[in-house]
């Protein structure tokens, strides 16, 4: 294929070199959206005079029928194309002849590829949003099935205090509704049109970008040519949501490695997404989890390698940053793939609530409770502390429990300890008294659950 820019020079490229300049392998993914893209700037052309508008219909008819036969597979990539913008045009002028050599008048290959890839990171924006929601939904489910299952809750990995798994659950929900949150604000500074920049100092010609962004469906233009041709922020806010979004999945994988670990079992996951061992017959390992925690790190290896072509370069558009590319496009593909087979894990999974419920049972993580009962009683609170803590010692030196030392034995301590210390230390009471906003009682994880749906299903 010719290059559309020879001119200057006679557009002979050594082989190696263009094979190297070309980024038609990556970015023929764009062509949907750099077709519609050139079939709103034709009919922008027409509308504005600036071609006939019979011109006009015969891009946009040209343009149409390449749209077809790239969706059919009638029409196949020519891989010696430099890119996809310089292929749909070329093909563009084959079928159509010489009026399709108007198709580039008053726009650069600078504004369109920046419009095309708005365009597609548009759309990936919004099924990355949609597959969050789905998962946040599937947890939001299993939060509510086990809103009253108690475990232990942890800090520093060692055993703190009482919660519910519906609770624990609930936690990842809210960072999900935040990723969502984030999504939304990006996709509203992505959906900026670039088109009618031109090279970097808009055009002669009287466009009307206005017209060309509404039918493209923008909410606004890029208010300085030379900005919106240099601008890659929405790349970067992009893999950077997208990166946060690994992060929380990434810490959910690891919970999911631990629970169904044989020293926790607090979880079995379905065989359906795990693996077994070619050689340890017992092992059931997962995997799933295991590779989502794993690609968090392809993930920010993306938005580095994005942060990192950008920093030095000079305005306007320079050829780095055909680097944006892959990068943010692994990263798409990366979530999505994940999100999808995380929501199945996690829609699968079982929480084996007697386990759970005996490492709450051991472990002293009522004492908190213990120390709260003493307070009741009028003791300062570092007081009670101070007891609470000589008799988990005096337990932890029994063999005993909370729940299992006598009332004489917790007179020893203080004599204002009564019977009622055994409903103050009971795990459920513990778990239900918390009933603070957003704590863990059952009362108010119903009320995290209620707002999640009321966000997710709107
Ligand atoms: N393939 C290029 C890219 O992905 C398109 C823009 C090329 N513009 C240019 N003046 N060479 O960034």
């Amino acid at each position: 294929m010719a290059k559309i820019w020879a001119g200057r020079t006679d557009g002979a490229v050594d082989v190696s070199a263009d094979g190297f300049n070309s980024s038609l392998p990556f970015d023929k993914r764009l062509y949907r959206n750099d077709i519609k893209g050139s079939i709103a700037h034709a009919e922008m052309l027409g509308h504005t005079g600036i071609i006939t508008e019979e011109e006009a219909a015969a891009l946009t008819d040209g343009l149409s029928s390449i749209l077809d036969d790239l969706d059919s597979g009638a029409l196949e990539f020519d891989p010696a194309a430099e890119d996809i913008h310089s292929f749909v045009e070329q093909t563009l002028t084959e079928r159509i002849g010489d009026v399709g050599k108007k198709l580039h008048t008053a726009r650069s290959r600078n504004d369109q590829v920046a419009l095309d890839l708005r365009m597609y990171l548009r759309e990936k924006s919004d099924e990355i949003s949609e597959a969050v929601r789905t998962l946040a939904l599937t947890v939001t489910k299993r939060a509510e099935e086990y809103k009253a299952v108690i475990m232990p809750g942890y800090t520093h990995l060692q055993r703190a205090q009482p919660i519910t798994f519906g609770h624990h659950l609930m936690a990842y929900v809210m960072m999900l509704l935040r990723d969502l949150d984030r999504l939304s604000d990006t996709r509203r500074r992505i959906n900026v049109s670039p088109i009618g920049c031109c090279a970097l100092a808009g055009t002669t010609y009287r466009t009307d970008r206005y017209f060309e962004a509404e039918k493209l469906g923008f909410e606004a233009v890029a208010l300085n040519s030379v900005d919106g041709v240099s601008d890659r922020d929405f790349v970067i806010e992009l893999i950077s949501d997208i990166s946060v979004i690994m992060m929380h999945l990434s810490r959910f994988s690891e919970e999911i490695c631990l629970w169904s670990s044989f020293e926790f079992r607090f979880i079995e996951l379905s065989d359906a997404f795990t693996t077994g061992s070619s050689i340890m017959p017992q092992k059931k390992n997962p995997d799933i989890a295991e590779l989502v925690r794993g690609k968090t790190g392809r993930v920010y290896g993306d938005l580095l390698a994005v942060l990192t072509t950008m920093k030095g370069l000079p305005l306007a558009y320079n050829k780095d940053m055909q680097e944006d590319k892959e990068a943010v496009f692994d990263a798409c593909d990366t979530v999505l793939k994940c999100l999808e087979v995380f929501n199945g894990m996690v829609g699968s999974m079982k929480a084996l609530k007697d386990n759970m419920r005996k490492a709450a049972s051991d472990g002293f993580i009522n004492a908190t409770d213990l120390a709260d009962y003493l307070v009741g009683k009028g003791l300062p609170f570092r007081t009670a502390y101070k007891i609470s803590g000589k008799i988990v010692a005096y337990a932890a030196e029994n063999g005993k429990t909370l729940e299992s030392l006598s009332p004489e034995e917790y007179k020893e301590f203080s004599p204002l300890f009564d019977d009622g210390v055994y409903a103050a230390v009971d795990l459920y009471n513990c778990v239900t008294r918390r009933i603070s906003a957003g704590g863990t009682g059952v009362s108010s994880v119903e009320a995290q659950i209620s707002y999640a749906k009321e966000v997710l299903e709107k």
